[in-house]
C-alpha cells in the first residue's frame, strides 16, 4: 500500500473531486473551482517531485480531474488510474507537455490541458535577461563585488559584448521565440536570423517596419533573414536562443558538432527544455572556449546539472524560472484549473488557445470553455464559437 499523501481540502462537500498535485500561486483558481461545486484537494507534501505512486495515492478511488506539474511522469499508469477513478481531465500547469504521454491519455479518453498564451512574454523576458546577463557578465561581476575584490575602476574590468548591430539567432520562431526576437531587435537594435519550419510572417513584418522607422530617423536599419537550415543560424548569429518543443526530433539538437559551428564568442540561451542541448558536450565546449557563454534555465536531467557546469564562469544557470512572474504563474494556475473544470462540466474547447485573455480577466466570469486542450481533435471534443 502506498503511503498516504498529505492534502489540504477546500469545499469538502463539493460534488466533483479535483486534485492539484501542488499548491499554485494566487487564489482565483481555487475560487473558480469551489464556486462550481468542486471539492478541491491540494497536495501539501514537502517533497518537490511527486512519484507516480504518490499521484496514484492522491487520485484514489474517485477523482474527476487532476491539475499536475511538468515534473511528473504522466503516462499509462497515471492515466489508467485516473480513468479507473472516473476522471476525464488532466491539465499540466505549463505550456510544454513533454512529461505527458498524450497517446496514453487518448487511450483512456482523458483530455490533456496546457497553459499557452499567458507565459509568452514572461518567458521571452527571461531569455532576454539571460542574454544581457551573459553579454555583460552580470553574474560574474556581482560575485566579484560581493567577494570584496573591487578596488577601483579599470579599463579591462568585465568587458563584455555590445549587442547593438550584432545578430540574434532564434531557433523556433513560434510564440515565445518571436516575442524574444522582437525584444532583442527593438530593444537592442540587433539584426535577426531565424530558423523555423513555418514562416514567421508577423515577426518579419515587425522587423521590416522597425527598420523603416530607424531609417527614417537616420539610423542604420536592422535586418532580418529566414535561414534555410539551423546550421546557418548557428554559424551567423552572435546570440542564439533555443525555442523548439522537445520531441524525438529536437533531442540533442545542439550537440558537439553543432557547438563547433558556432562563433567562438557566441552566446547560447536555452529556456525551452534541457534535453534540446547535449549538456555534457556543452560543458566540454565551455571549458575549451572560455569566451563562449551560455544562459540556461533548463537542464537535461532536472534538477541536476551535468558535472562541471556549476564551476564554469562562462555559464549562467537559473532553476527553470522562465515563466515565474506573479501574473503569469497565477494565470497558468487559472488556465490549468479551467481546463479541468471545463471538461468536467462538458464545456467546449476555446476556439484559439493563444487568445486566452477572457479567462484571465479577474473582474468577469471566465467563458464556459476549456482554454486549451492539446488532444481535443483526437478526442473529437466540440470547439466553442466566437
Ligand atoms: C514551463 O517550462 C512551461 O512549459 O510552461
Amino acid at each position: 500500500m502506498a503511503k498516504p499523501v498529505s492534502i489540504e481540502v477546500w469545499n469538502p462537500n463539493g460534488k466533483y473531486r479535483v486534485v492539484s498535485t501542488k499548491s499554485m500561486p494566487g487564489t482565483r483558481w481555487i475560487n473558480l473551482l469551489i464556486q462550481q461545486d468542486v471539492r478541491l484537494e491540494i497536495c501539501t507534501e514537502k517533497k518537490t517531485i511527486l512519484s507516480v505512486e504518490d499521484i496514484i495515492a492522491l487520485i484514489g478511488d474517485k477523482c474527476d480531474g487532476v491539475i499536475g506539474q511538468l515534473t511528473e511522469d504522466w503516462g499509462e499508469e497515471l492515466f489508467s488510474a485516473l480513468s479507473k477513478a472516473g476522471g476525464k481531465a488532466f491539465s499540466n500547469m505549463a505550456v510544454g507537455y513533454n512529461n505527458v504521454d498524450v497517446n496514453a491519455a487518448n487511450k483512456y479518453g482523458v483530455a490533456v490541458g496546457n497553459t499557452p498564451g499567458v507565459l509568452t512574454e514572461t518567458t521571452a523576458e527571461l531569455a532576454a535577461s539571460l542574454s544581457l546577463s551573459a553579454a555583460r557578465r552580470i553574474v560574474e561581476a556581482d560575485e566579484f563585488m560581493r567577494a570584496g575584490l573591487y578596488d577601483g575602476w579599470l579599463p579591462h574590468l568585465f568587458v563584455g559584448n555590445l549587442l547593438k548591430g550584432q545578430t540574434v539567432g532564434v531557433i523556433g520562431a513560434g510564440r515565445i521565440g518571436s516575442a524574444y526576437a522582437r525584444m532583442m531587435v527593438e530593444g537592442f537594435k540587433m539584426n535577426l536570423i531565424y530558423f523555423d519550419l513555418y514562416q514567421a510572417t508577423r515577426l518579419e513584418k515587425f522587423v521590416t517596419a522597425y527598420a523603416d522607422f530607424l531609417k527614417a530617423n537616420g539610423e542604420t536599419p536592422v535586418t532580418w533573414k529566414r535561414a534555410t537550415s539551423m546550421d546557418e543560424v548557428l554559424q551567423e548569429a552572435d546570440i542564439i536562443s533555443l525555442h523548439p518543443i522537445l520531441d524525438k526530433t529536437t533531442y540533442h539538437l545542439v550537440n558537439k558538432e553543432r557547438l563547433a559551428k558556432m562563433k567562438k564568442e557566441a552566446i547560447l540561451i536555452n529556456c525551452s527544455r534541457g534535453p534540446v542541448i547535449d549538456e555534457a558536450a556543452l560543458v566540454e565546449h565551455l571549458k575549451q572556449n572560455p569566451l563562449f557563454r551560455v544562459g540556461l534555465d533548463v537542464f537535461e536531467e532536472e534538477p541536476y546539472m551535468k558535472p562541471g557546469l556549476a564551476e564554469l564562469k562562462n555559464a549562467i544557470v537559473v532553476p527553470h524560472i522562465a515563466s515565474a512572474s506573479k501574473w503569469t504563474r497565477e494565470g497558468m494556475a487559472t488556465l490549468a484549473a479551467l481546463n479541468v473544470l471545463g471538461k468536467i462540466k462538458g464545456y467546449p474547447v476555446w476556439f484559439d488557445a493563444n487568445r486566452v485573455e477572457p479567462f484571465l480577466n479577474e473582474n468577469a466570469q471566465p467563458p464556459a470553455a476549456c482554454p486549451s486542450i492539446v488532444n481535443s481533435k483526437a478526442l473529437s471534443l466540440p470547439v466553442s464559437k466566437l
